[in-house]
């Protein structure tokens, strides 16, 4: 597990050093992740010394049922928690190097978030919801109009840009999500049990729109999902069972 990734961003907190090093190596690596929550005899071992890696381009499943650790794993994947123990490497970037305006930059321009209750803001539309990671990123307003055109018929959306959540179904939302996971083509994609509020056919449906993006837009995507009908769209399965890893795919 030890090679050069990674190296030549000592010192480079920016963005720039972080793209750099999103060319090689695996897109994500963890090694011996330990998290807790509390202390004593009430503390809760939700990750007890998890290691794998993802390689750059595949769609790997993680699943394991309610409480097993996967909401945990994620949150310290996209830099959204930080570990107790253990490293995380983003395209060659440890997380622990970056600062909180390193972290940030991380999770705005690098990784895009699915989650299972969606995440849209209900007062805009839906082109203005997968607009916003590129406002966040001030990002040329002709640029932005053309690229959310084309990821809202990339998800079979072109015809409902100007409707808001509300008007929208589930799996139609969930697009939405997905189309803005990728506005600032993201290297990763970390999805939450993006179906689990979906019905099966519709869960299905987006599952499979997630496939065909890892593959059109050569992203990378971790998804959590305990839904056994969709872990055949994977690359490869990783199964955490009480804060271990059990990879058998
Ligand atoms: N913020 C928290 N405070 C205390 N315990 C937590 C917290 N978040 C998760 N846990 C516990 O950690 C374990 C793993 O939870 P989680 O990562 O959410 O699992 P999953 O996503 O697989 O359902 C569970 O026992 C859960 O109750
Ligand atoms: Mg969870």
């Amino acid at each position: 597990m030890s090679d050069n990734i990674g190296r030549t961003s000592t010192g480079g907190q920016s963005g720039v050093a972080v793209a750099e090093d999103l060319a090689r190596g695996p897109m994500v690596r963890v090694e011996d992740l330990h998290r807790s929550y509390g202390t004593g005899a009430a503390a809760v071992h939700a990750l007890r010394g998890v290691s794998f890696e993802v390689p750059r381009g595949e769609l790997v499943a993680l699943k394991g049922r309610s409480g097993s650790g996967k909401t945990t794993l994620l949150n310290l994947v996209g830099g959204l928690d930080s570990p107790d123990g253990g490293r995380i490497t983003v395209g060659g970037t440890d997380l622990a190097e970056l600062g909180e305006n390193g972290l940030l930059e991380l999770r705005r321009d690098r990784i895009g978030f699915i989650f299972q209750s969606f995440g849209l803001i209900p007062i805009l539309t839906a082109a203005e919801n997968v607009g916003v990671p590129m406002r966040l990123r001030k990002a040329d307003p002709r640029e932005r109009e053309d690229r959310v055109a084309l990821l809202l018929s990339m998800v079979g959306l072109a015809d409902h840009a100007a409707q808001r959540p509300g008007e929208l179904s589930g799996g139609q939302q969930q697009r939405v999500a997905i189309a803005r996971a990728l506005a600032n083509r993201p290297a990763l994609l970390i999805a939450d049990e993006p179906t689990g509020q979906l019905d099966a056919e519709t869960g299905l449906a987006v599952m499979e729109l997630l496939r065909a993006v890892v593959r059109s837009e050569g992203v990378t995507a971790l998804v959590a999902t305990h839904d056994a009908q969709l872990l055949g769209l994977a690359d490869r399965v990783l199964e955490l069972s009480d804060g271990h890893l059990v990879e058998y795919e």
